[in-house]
């Protein structure tokens, strides 16, 4: 038996339990991993009070979390990439808050021994994410790109894939991440009335793509910003398809794999920079998702289940 956070009522944090599962057994194509660290993202606290039912139906108890660094300790057929041993990050196919959880070998990369495991196992659903965006607004050298809540998990990302590319980012951000996000080489902007205002005060001529990684009614100012729908995307406010904007969804884009390789190798150069703010043992998992559901954050959140 392993230990495992599970739910048996959508709800709040407090309706998380830890409580003893069966062992998995990978299937062909699968590996089995001892999770050493699962980062926290809003989607799992989204999962857990039920606002992805429809789109995502549960049989409960259910389990959270799919961002994953561990230790291959099974192999199942077919599989030749990885061994028992190998140290490994990416994104699971059963839930990541537990001991031990299974992945599609497709979906891992090689842990890299000088990456901490609270950092690979909070690299997967935020970098993908802002990895999969860069390549859909086609962000290039010398542009200029806005990003709504740029110090959030999938903001720290995108900032620095796009410093990377050379291209200029001006983030929305409250003031206490203002520092944060000047060191990873954004322009930082105070989110809220009068934006345009303020972005235009450093950015005469507007933006020429704009990255919602927010979704609290920042699409007007980012269509006026940026001239029109075509290279404004939401990771958040679906309701506002009809303006004609790109809206994400990041399961239904894949580039996984290459997306992490990136990733690493500008963690490797130092060039890309993931801050840890808070790791949480499995039993604090209520304590982890309160904090997500707050909505301010300085870096990620990370369950160190073992
Ligand atoms: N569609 C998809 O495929 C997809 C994929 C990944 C994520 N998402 C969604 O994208 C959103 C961001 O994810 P995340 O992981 O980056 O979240 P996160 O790490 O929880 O960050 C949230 C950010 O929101 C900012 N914020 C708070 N109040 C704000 C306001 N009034 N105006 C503007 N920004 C504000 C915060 O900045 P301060 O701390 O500075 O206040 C914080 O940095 C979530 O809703 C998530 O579910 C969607």
């Amino acid at each position: 038996m392993s230990l495992a956070v599970q739910f048996s009522e959508y709800g709040n944090p407090d309706v998380l339990r830890v409580v003893d599962v069966p062992p998995l057994t990978a299937g062909p194509g699968q590996v089995r991993l001892a999770v050493r660290a699962a980062g926290v993202n809003p989607f799992d606290w989204k999962v857990l009070r039920g606002y992805m039912s429809q789109v995502m139906p549960l049989d409960l108890p259910a389990g959270l979390g799919s961002d994953v660094a561990g230790v291959v300790d099974q192999v199942g057929e077919g599989v030749t990439g990885f061994s028992v041993g190998d140290e490994v990050l990416g994104s699971s196919l059963t839930p990541s808050y537990a001991q031990a959880a299974l992945a599609d070998a497709t979906a891992l990369v090689a842990k890299p021994a000088s990456v901490p495991w609270e950092v690979a196992g909070s690299l997967a659903g935020a970098g993908i994410t802002a990895w999969q965006v860069l390549r859909k607004l086609q962000v290039a050298k010398g542009e200029t790109l806005l990003i709504h809540a740029a110090a959030g998990g999938v903001g720290t990302f995108a900032v620095q894939l796009a410093v990377a590319r050379g291209v200029r980012v001006i983030g929305t951000a409250s003031e206490r991440n203002h520092e944060q996000l000047r060191a990873l080489g954004a322009e930082p902007v105070t989110y809220g009335e009068g934006l345009v205002e303020r972005v235009r005060a450093v950015a005469p001529q507007g933006v020429d793509a704009v990255l919602d990684a927010s979704g609290r009614g920042e699409i007007p100012d980012s269509l006026e910003l940026a001239g029109g729908p075509a290279r404004v995307l939401t990771l958040v406010a679906f309701d506002a398809a009809d303006t004609g904007i790109q809206v994400h969804r990041a399961e239904q884009e894949g580039g996984g794999a290459e997306a992490l390789r990136e990733i690493l190798a500008l963690t490797l150069d130092g060039r890309l920079r993931v801050p840890v703010w808070r790791t949480f043992p499995l039993a604090e998992v209520a304590a982890a998702l309160e904090v997500s559901q707050s909505g301010h954050l300085s870096g990620k959140l990370v369950l160190l289940p073992s």
